[in-house]
């Protein structure tokens, strides 16, 4: 546990540290960071694994810290138990996520894919602006998909029960990764910050597991019927890549996959939408930037 203030080593954080991707990613950077921050909603889940990677690397400090991402006080305290804990943040990534087969708000009213996959991380990059500068170059690395491909553009971000559709609001979620990683690499030029974004792959994870066995279930299938499942390990490849990959210094605002930078869809790469989204995004999560 951290029971002080840390900040003379590098820090790592990793939302949804307790499954799938993140996990993997978590167990691959134990050993890269003397501080490791573990975020996610299941307090046993995450506990255990910051409890099994401390036995493992005796000399690091790891800690879990449960929040809900798609609350937006729930962001709010998250930012503030980190803020608290330290004053720099090396790596920030970004990996929590889910998809919803039928429509749901949060707690807050939001559509909850756009509310869990965007904004979550919208907030908490912004609240921990601060240290992320504090860094000498903080590297901050946004989980997509190559679902976002299929997004259409939207007229409104938020989706209404009437109109929901699960495959265009995880694709647009996706995409909301998307265009928020290039505006803020356009927002910071120069900055020895850099953001980027990635796609795992088709990983075999908990991923559609909250909407029961049988849809779980159809998921591993598709993919698996098409030979194109992965292990979390090999999800996590990319993230490892970007995290600690030297040659990457200075390098901001691509998309990557398979550890190489790979283009994204053209409506990811519209301005006009990503400056609108930031503004939407500013709105709804009720961000003071002034
Ligand atoms: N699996 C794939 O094929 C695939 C493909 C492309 C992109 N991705 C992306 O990869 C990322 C990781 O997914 P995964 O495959 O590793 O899925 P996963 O095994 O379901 O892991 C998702 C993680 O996000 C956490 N999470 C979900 N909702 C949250 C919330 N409201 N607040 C806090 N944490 C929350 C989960 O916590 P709980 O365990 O408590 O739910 C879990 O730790 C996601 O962004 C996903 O969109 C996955």
């Amino acid at each position: 546990m951290l029971g002080r203030m840390i900040s003379a080593a590098p820090v790592c954080i990793v939302t949804g540290a307790t499954s799938g991707i993140g996990r993997a990613v978590a167990v691959a950077l134990a050993s890269h960071f003397p501080h490791l921050i573990l975020l996610g909603r299941d307090e046993r889940r995450g506990s255990q694994l910051s409890d099994w990677l401390a036995r493992r690397h005796p000399r690091a400090s790891i800690e879990f810290i449960p929040g809900d991402l798609s609350s937006l006080r729930g962001v709010q305290g998250l930012a503030e138990s980190l803020r608290q804990r330290t004053s720099r943040v090396d790596l920030l990534i970004n990996n929590a996520g889910a998809r919803f087969d039928v429509f749901r708000e949060s707690s807050d009213g939001l559509e909850l894919t756009f509310a869990t996959n965007h904004l979550g991380h919208f907030l908490l990059t912004l609240l921990l602006w601060e240290p992320l500068v504090a860094a000498p170059a903080a590297r901050l690395i946004n989980v997509s998909s190559s679902a976002h491909a299929g997004a259409t553009r939207p007229d409104r971000w938020l989706m209404t029960a009437p109109d929901y559709d699960r495959r265009q609001a995880y694709a647009r979620s996706k995409l909301a990764n998307l265009l928020f990683t290039y505006e803020l690499a356009r927002r910071c030029p120069g900055s020895p910050m850099t953001v980027n974004a990635m796609h795992p792959g088709m990983v075999a994870s908990g991923f559609a597991r909250n909407n029961g066995l049988l849809s779980w279930c159809k998921h591993l299938l598709a993919h698996g019927l098409k030979g194109e499942l992965i292990s979390p390990v090999r999800g996590a490849q990319t993230i490892t890549y970007l995290a600690t990959s030297p040659e990457l210094s200075g390098s901001s605002g691509n998309y990557y996959f398979q550890c190489r930078p790979v283009p994204s869809s053209t409506l990811s790469r519209d301005e006009g939408l990503a400056r609108q989204l930031w503004a939407e995004s500013v709105r709804l999560t009720g961000m003071d930037l002034t």
